[in-house]
């Protein structure tokens, strides 16, 4: 019994480390506070009908701000999730509104699907910052 318990023990240690580690990659961007205000009715989101996106400074390599509805919008940090300390942020990719791309990696992310990848190599979505409006004010924090 002693020795069932014991293996048990290491089981379940084992499963928890490698659970960190799995969902641990697209987390290390490095910690930057983010309390970002934006009128809604001024440049650039006064310009961004939907789907399209602007970048704002911001964030570890700047912010990605997408307008997925009418009344809302999505911000993301620039960092490819594949190497966050490389200095290299994502772009805008010319050909498809809404997805970015690493210029490093060719990474891509799609932004309407919570910054996920949909080309690798990365395998983990952008860092998401919440992003509220309330009277006309956009409001990027962490
Ligand atoms: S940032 Fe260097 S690989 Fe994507």
């Amino acid at each position: 019994m002693k020795r069932f318990l014991q293996i048990l023990f290491i089981a379940l240690f084992l499963s928890v480390s490698f659970t960190a580690c799995e969902t641990n990659r697209g987390e290390i961007i490095p910690y930057v506070r983010v309390d970002i205000y934006e009128h809604i009715s001024s440049p650039p989101v006064v310009f961004l009908g939907i789907g399209e996106s602007a970048i704002v400074p911001g964030g570890y390599q700047g912010i990605i701000i997408f307008r997925d509805s009418d009344v809302s919008y999505q911000a993301y940090d620039r960092t490819c999730t594949l190497w966050p300390e490389h200095t290299a942020p994502v772009k805008r990719d010319t050909t498809f509104e809404g997805v970015f791309q690493c210029p490093e990696c060719n990474s891509q992310y799609l932004l309407i699907n919570e910054g996920q990848v949909i080309k690798g190599p990365a395998s983990y979505p952008l860092a998401r910052y919440n992003a509220v409006v309330n009277q006309g004010i956009l409001h990027i924090f962490n």
